[in-house]
């Protein structure tokens, strides 16, 4: 039995790793996921054969219960609400490690009245607080994570003096105290009460690493808590001398800390500088302020969908810029209809595509996939942004943060050395968007203020169904 186990934990871990590589291109993507759910049920079936006699009633229940509830809540979420999921699922598995490094020290060391000491090997014990350090810290910062993204808490960073130096003395507790509990303490009763509080600061640690952190860092914080949740599972691994686990973890663990630093380096920043840089608040010219104003856009110019299509009729050089707005805006199909349009009357279209477009990393990619966009239509940061000097219109659909000139141009600024799509190049600029806000950074985009820029307001659905209604009147 222990033979055919590990074989089938074998094929899962294969089948983990075909199914992250698909993940990587969308047209694969789906398969990716039905490979790594299938993986999962393989893991979960072998680990009970592993198990042997189990009471199969809360298993059965907690299979179905949790089947239901993610099955409407994978229905139910919008794709813009997809880092709030992915945040509270990242909260779930920290506290499931938690949950069973908890469980594991309660049944062989306080519950059989022994100190950790004497309860169990020293290796297994040092994993075991990890497990308990790493879930507890994974499990609250997702909660504030989770807070922060759909409004329950501020967005914005929330930090106060000595916060840093609080997280120091926090993490140098929680060492000592498990040094004490695991190496020295030889009761029973002060080993659980150490515990306890080893669980206590932990959880107060997550809660304040993730609270001065906010605006556009916030879908870093997710990923590297993404990350967290797949250590904290590969140390639960360690304490059930569970191979699955371990492996399971230490590919979310990898795979969370590289994307980390995907996005890290698409905003050029570091990520000490994320987590513990508080974005926007050392700058009080550029950031954190805005830009709603109107006094912040003096010279804004707007027109309306009948004068732009005049200028979208003789343009032969056409960018698009998808963001987060067009996602809102689910205009993804209406901007399909323009560029096929623009494409009947002689223009050459192509997307340029920024990294962290949107709130999810390949956001923009699924968005337009979804509207049959052909692959080759799309282009990366790096191959295209040389060529907005050559294009005679760029249009920004519900993009901001990633167009903004302050990147460039501006030292003061909390997103300076972030490299963006130099948009302003381009012969005539549209930016189609509701207001004058500001993107997910919350500072001022000096583009709106261009000459060459033209501002669309408007919902993008609308004003693209509107723009393709007008360019038709005059094409047609
Ligand atoms: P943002 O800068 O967030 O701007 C989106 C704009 O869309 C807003 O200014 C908003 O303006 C507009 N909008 C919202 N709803 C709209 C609608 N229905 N129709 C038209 N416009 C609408 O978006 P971005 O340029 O895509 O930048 C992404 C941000 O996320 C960056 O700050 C980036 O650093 C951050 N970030 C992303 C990632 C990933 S992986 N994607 C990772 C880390 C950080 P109005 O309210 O005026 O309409």
């Amino acid at each position: 039995m222990k033979a055919l186990v590990a074989i089938i934990y074998l094929l899962a871990s294969v089948l983990f790793i075909l199914g992250l590589k698909k993940l990587t291109r969308v047209k694969s993507a789906r398969n990716g996921n039905r490979l790594s759910s299938t993986a999962m049920l393989l893991a979960v079936v072998a680990t009970l054969i592993d198990m042997g006699q189990v009471d199969y009633t809360f298993i059965i229940a907690g299979v179905v219960l949790g089947s239901a509830i993610g099955a409407i809540m994978a229905t139910k979420v919008e794709m813009t609400s997809m880092p709030e999921m992915v945040a509270i699922f990242n909260g779930f598995g920290g506290g499931a490690s938690l949950l069973v490094a908890a469980s594991f020290l309660f049944e062989h060391a306080f519950a059989v009245n022994q100190p950790l000491t004497t309860a169990m090997a020293l290796d297994t014990t040092i994993t075991l607080f990890l497990s308990v350090l790493i879930g507890s810290v994974t499990l609250t910062g997702s909660l504030v994570a989770f807070g922060k993204l759909n409004g329950k808490i501020s967005g914005q960073p929330i930090l106060f003096p000595g916060n840093n130096v609080l997280n120091l003395l926090l993490v140098v507790g929680i060492l000592g105290a498990t040094v004490f509990a695991v190496g020295f303490n030889q009761d029973p009763h002060t080993g659980f009460i150490v515990s306890m509080v080893v669980i206590g600061l932990s959880c107060l640690l997550g809660i304040l690493l993730v609270t001065p952190i906010g605006g556009a860092d916030m879908p870093v914080v997710i990923s590297l808590l993404n990350s967290y949740s797949g250590l904290a599972a590969a140390a639960t691994g360690f304490v059930l001398a569970n191979n699955m686990l371990i492996i399971c973890g230490a590919l979310v663990g990898a795979s969370g800390l590289i994307l980390t630093q995907i996005m890290c380096k698409a905003m050029n920043r570091s990520l000490a500088n994320v987590l513990f840089g508080g974005f926007g608040q050392t700058d009080s010219a550029g950031g954190g302020g805005g830009g709603k104003d109107a006094d912040a856009y003096p010279t804004v110019k707007n027109c309306g969908p009948e004068e732009a299509a005049m200028i979208f009729e003789s343009a032969r050089e056409v960018i698009i810029v998808p963001g987060y707005g067009l996602a809102v805006a689910q205009a993804q199909h209406a901007t399909k209809e323009l560029a096929d349009l623009l494409i009947k009357n002689g223009a050459n279209v192509r997307y340029a595509i920024h990294p962290v477009a949107g709130r999810m990393p390949g956001h923009m990619n699924v968005l337009l996939a979804e509207s049959n966009v052909p692959h080759e239509q799309l282009y990366d940061l790096d191959q295209i942004n040389d060529d907005f000097q050559n294009a005679d219109v760029a249009l920004i659909l519900g993009a901001n943060d990633v167009v903004n000139p302050a990147a460039t141009k501006d030292p003061a600024s909390p997103i300076h050395g972030m490299p963006v799509l130099k948009v302003w190049e381009s012969k005539s600029v549209f930016v189609v968007k509701r207001s004058l806000s500001p993107g997910f950074a919350a500072i001022p985009n000096d583009l709106f203020n261009y000459d060459n820029n033209m501002m669309l307001f408007g919902d993008a659905k609308k004003i693209l169904t509107q723009l393709v209604h007008e360019l038709k009147e005059i094409v047609d």
